[in-house]
């Protein structure tokens, strides 16, 4: 074991994973793909523990409560299962955008961690492997291993061996601009274990969603490659409407929305009458996420930030995969 750190930044999906076929592996019905948000980011420092056998793990400064902690271990236990290693580890994460509230901070925590805790162990991993791994602790994170824009392979194996992101095109491929709204920075209250568990089995829409998706999948991956701002706004939509009309159609039924939530959808289709492109997405919470040219995120954000109720904006655009840093 030695001392490592390790940075990754969060993901908005456009096309969503939502339903797992394997709630243990995390492996879903279906394909997803995602921005990596540059400057949403988690940052994970390790250092070996000597003298217990436990872990120690620090989120933001406070030490993990229970049910987060157990997460966090969980994870590790795989890590040092794959490279047959024991030993204790220190560990420090700092998010710095809210977190648990929809704007996927699991997703850029795991990424972390898969990075950091596999060099702590002084494993060597392939990208590939490190997305299978960060899978394990949220799906969404197997796709903030990489930058730019990510797709996230849904696989079939039973193992889950061939379930994992790949990048579809850098960064640098398209200067879109990402507006979060922040509606809302308390925790949600269902998260999106326990709410897709819900849909998939009470909903009587998911199978339709999940008929429908892999169109909107095809759609927006054809749009990214093509810079199509028009044909990758309207499917995403499509697909975040679809995916929350699945959810409140369960019993009981789930509503991620907050009042603001609803008059930030309604600003941005103003705001397209009015000729600026821009198209929305939510996660599994009440903020709303705003595609748009770069050129306009300017624009954007300040009709944003003006519907009442938003608390404030989060500015961001396609950014890197998961890193090392130099070890603190
Ligand atoms: O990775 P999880 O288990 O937090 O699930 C993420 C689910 C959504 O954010 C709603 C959709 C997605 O594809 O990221």
């Amino acid at each position: 074991m030695k001392a490592a750190a390790a940075i990754a930044c969060s993901n908005v999906a456009l096309a969503k994973y939502w339903g797992k076929r394997d709630e243990r592996l995390n492996l879903p019905y279906m394909g997803s793909l995602s921005i990596t948000m540059a400057g949403l980011t988690t940052m994970a420092r390790f250092e070996p523990r000597t003298g217990t056998r436990s872990d120690r793990v620090v989120m933001n400064g406070a030490e993990a409560e229970p049910r987060e902690g157990k997460r966090i271990v969980d994870f590790l236990d795989l890590v040092r299962a794959e490279g047959g290693i024991h030993g204790a580890l220190n560990v420090a994460i700092d998010t710095n955008f809210p977190v648990a509230a929809g704007i996927a901070s699991s997703a850029s925590t795991f990424a972390a961690l898969a990075v950091g805790a596999t060099a702590a162990c002084e494993l060597s991993l392939t990208d590939v492997q490190l997305s299978v791994l960060a899978r394990r602790g949220s799906g969404s994170a197997a796709r903030s291993i990489f930058g730019g824009f990510v797709e996230w392979l849904a696989g079939g194996a039973e193992d889950g061996s061939d379930s994992y992101a790949v990048q579809i095109a850098p960064p640098e491929h398209w200067a879109l601009g990402v507006v979060v709204a922040v509606t809302d920075a308390g925790r949600k209250r269902v998260g999106s274990r326990e709410g897709m568990a819900q849909a998939v089995r009470q909903s009587p829409f998911f199978p339709s969603w999940l008929e429908t998706h892999w169109a909107d999948l095809d759609t927006i991956r054809q749009g990214i490659l093509e810079r199509d701002l028009g044909a990758v706004g309207a499917a995403a939509e499509h697909n975040c409407l679809k995916m929350h009309a699945v959810s409140m159609a369960a019993i009981p039924g789930l509503l991620y929305w907050a009042p603001a939530t609803v008059a930030v959808l309604h600003r941005v289709r103003e705001l397209r009458e009015t000729g600026v492109e821009a198209y929305f997405t939510i996660d599994a919470g009440p903020q709303v996420k705003v595609i748009c040219a770069m050129g306009q995120r300017a624009t954007v954000a300040d009709a944003i930030a003006a519907v009442p109720g938003v608390q404030r904006v989060l500015l961001s655009e396609p950014g890197p995969g998961a890193r090392l840093l130099e070890a603190a």
